[in-house]
């Protein structure tokens, strides 16, 4: 009970200051982050330890090296945040996390520790969705911003259409039925012996190829929804290269990263277009790695321009995995006042939508 009456002064407390520092924690993959974040929008600090070095030499994300990465990693991060920022934790009004969807046992090392924290400084805790964290990361890069939006979340484990009435009431328009956009995009440049991961490869790499080299399949859902496939692109990319090998004949990779991306990229750009068109949204919000190609922003750019829709992306460092983005998606839930407790636990499988947490 003291323990209760503690934190709730310290939320009264904090909701009197004009100015509301989050201490955000992000561990749901392959970094370890920590971010000091003022008012939602303002970044005071960004650390980021990525393990993408570890995991290059096994061509993907090991999930139990991710985890014990983290544990080596997670407390040197949050100390350098707030060196970073030049707070104490006095300065801090809350403390936030990533608690899904992501990789358990590399959740479990952020939520135990913000838990921990939360405790001992005796702060509110605050739950944070992934997805609610890419999508915020748009707020940092654009002050400006405000719901309501259409959001095309493309990372390396989501492809999903989000109809963000506020970040309370999300809708979920459409998604994937197979991979990832991003995922797509790691094991093409997998089969082409690029390192992981292949995203920023293939992005790269396209840039030297043509988009026309390889003919590849246009994919379009038949029902009219707004789902994605990238599944039978990816068999058509890899039948093309067995073909190919099996005939002795050269392959020019940097026309297959041309034309698969141009396929991806197309399929996102035209159901997102038809999404906001018949659900009468005039602002596209893009959010996750794969919004750092490219490609992805000069035709998002274009068609926007031309059909006159007001177009965000985050800078590229509020694409990739971060946890600046956290602290800002936990500043709505601070206003709202929804806080975990110390039963908060790693939902690895949560998807899209917001779980209130225990208030
Ligand atoms: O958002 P993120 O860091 O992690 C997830 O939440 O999944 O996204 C990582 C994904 C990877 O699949 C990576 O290959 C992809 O984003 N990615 C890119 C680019 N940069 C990162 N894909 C295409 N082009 C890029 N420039
Ligand atoms: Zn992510």
């Amino acid at each position: 009970m003291p323990i209760l009456c503690g934190v709730l002064c310290k939320i009264l407390e904090a909701r009197m200051k004009d100015q509301i520092k989050i201490l955000a924690i992000e561990t749901s993959c392959d970094e370890t982050a920590a971010a000091v974040v003022q008012d939602g929008r303002e970044v005071l600090s960004n650390v980021i330890f990525s393990q993408i070095d570890i995991h290059q030499k096994f061509g993907g994300v090991v999930p139990e090296v991710a985890s014990r990465k983290h544990i080596e990693y997670i407390a040197h991060i949050v100390e350098e945040a707030l060196i970073e920022a030049e707070c104490s934790k006095e300065d801090i009004d809350a403390i936030a996390v990533t608690y899904g969807p992501g990789l358990v046992g590399a959740l479990l090392v952020g939520v135990a520790y913000a838990k921990a924290l939360s405790f001992a400084w005796d702060k509110p805790l605050i739950a944070v969705n992934h997805l609610h964290g890419h999508i915020s990361g748009n707020f940092i890069s654009h002050k400006e911003l405000e719901p309501p939006f259409l959001c095309l979340v493309v990372s390396g484990g989501h492809t999903h259409i989000l109809g963000i009435k506020d970040m309370y009431n999300i809708e979920l328009m459409g998604g994937t039925r197979d991979d990832a956009a991003g995922e797509a995009f790691d094991k093409i440049a997998r089969s082409l012996k690029l390192p992981y991961p292949g995203g920023p490869q293939i992005d790269r790499l396209s840039k030297l190829g043509n988009k026309e080299g390889v003919k590849l399949p246009t994919v379009k859902l038949k029902d009219g929804g707004y789902d994605f496939s990238f599944s039978g692109l990816k068999s058509s990319v890899l039948n093309y290269l067995n073909q190919m090998k099996l005939k002795n004949n050269e392959i020019n990779d940097a026309d297959v990263a041309a034309s698969f991306q141009e396929k991806v990229v197309k399929q996102l750009l035209e159901v997102t277009i038809r999404c906001a068109k018949e659900n009468k949204y005039n602002k596209i919000v893009l959010a996750g790695g794969v919004s750092a190609n490219t490609r992805v922003r000069e035709v998002f750019k274009e068609k926007c321009q031309k059909e006159k829709y007001n177009l965000y992306f985050p800078e590229l460092k509020y694409c990739t995995d971060n946890a600046a983005m956290i602290g800002a998606a936990a500043y709505y839930s601070f206003k709202k006042s929804i806080f975990a407790d110390m039963k908060l636990n790693a939902c690895p499988q949560i998807g899209h939508l917001m779980i209130k947490p225990t208030k």
